[in-house]
């Protein structure tokens, strides 16, 4: 008998543990486990995790595959090309992250601007003496431009969330095609990466890791930066290069970095650990309990969509 749903988890809420009751025939199994190997060609449907690459060998060994289920909105880590080729719909999870991940990247930026974790950890330390003048000072953001790399759902989300704060969103697009840029509090322009950097105090990723974007952000393009400028990284490791923002940090040129993904990850290059001004998160852009269960849902409804009926039982 095919199986006709592998995940790896049941991931948030109840819409996977639903579709399983529907199609009894749901394999949970670790990825890459001998019993998710012993699974693929049985099956039908196949769901991964954001941490979970599927590749063009997976989808060989798994000749009955009808779809692809990304628990995610980025779709990086599955080979869409040879999905698309092979006649495998590809599910993933976009809209209802938008504006949890637009969140977090401001949380990056009042947390780096505003020193919120050097201060909670002086609390916390028992060393603070009290209120002084010039005591963990941080940097406004009222009257200053943010960079916003990529002027999609999340990218725009952002724009609405540093506008409330008075700042002035500027745009970059893959395909920049200059024009403005209707962010639903307003309008921004959209410009060339060499015209946007030396203009963002902020600059903030939200782009998806695509063969243009990867080492988008290399030292040549960090140094155009101004003095004292700020980078949020909730999109992907790979856009920025990592050791180049390091060293501006180290040298001074920049003013913090605040990262939600790693190259590589989880592994995180070590010398993130002792560089200066950074806020290190562990790729929580989605991670509320109504965006995970949301996620979830959509994904489920476009498997059931591309299984089809449920068989009777
Ligand atoms: C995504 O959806 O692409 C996030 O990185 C994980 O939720």
């Amino acid at each position: 008998m095919s199986i006709r749903i592998l995940a790896t988890s049941l991931l948030v809420g109840p819409a996977l543990p639903d579709l399983g009751a529907r199609y009894p025939d749901l394999r949970l199994a670790p990825f890459r486990s001998p019993e998710w190997n012993a699974a693929l060609p049985e099956v039908e449907a196949v769901v991964v995790l954001v941490s979970e690459s599927l590749t063009e060998t997976d989808l060989d060994a798994a000749p009955r595959l009808k779809a692809v289920g990304a628990y995610s909105v980025g779709v990086n880590h599955v080979p869409v090309a040879a999905c698309q080729a092979r006649g495998i719909q590809v599910v993933n999870t976009p809209g209802v992250l938008t504006d949890a991940t637009a969140d977090l990247a401001l949380a990056l930026l009042m947390a780096l601007t505003r020193r919120v974790a050097e201060g909670e950890a002086l609390v916390r330390s028992g060393a603070w003496k009290g209120w002084a003048p010039d005591q963990l000072l941080g940097t406004g953001l009222n009257g200053k431009a943010s960079g916003i790399l990529g002027s999609g759902p999340i990218g725009q989300a952002f724009a609405r969330r540093v506008s409330a704060l008075g700042m002035t969103p500027i745009f970059w697009g893959r395909n920049c095609r200059g024009g403005e840029v209707d962010f639903g509090m307003g309008r921004a322009p959209r410009m060339p990466l060499a015209d946007l950097l030396p203009r963002s105090a902020v600059l903030s990723l939200h782009c998806p890791l695509t063969d243009q974007t990867r080492g988008l952000l290399d030292q040549s393009s960090l140094e155009k930066l101004p003095a004292g400028a700020v980078i949020l990284n909730t999109a992907r490791g790979g856009i920025l290069d990592e050791n180049a923002a390091i060293d501006l940090l180290e040298s001074g040129h920049l003013g913090g970095v605040g990262l939600d993904v790693y190259e590589g990850e989880p592994r995180i290059n070590p010398r993130w650990l002792r560089a200066p001004r950074t806020v290190l998160l562990p790729h929580l852009g989605s991670a509320t309990v109504e965006t995970r269960a949301s996620m979830a849902h959509l994904l489920c409804e476009g498997l059931a969509s591309a299984l089809g009926a449920c068989p009777s039982h």
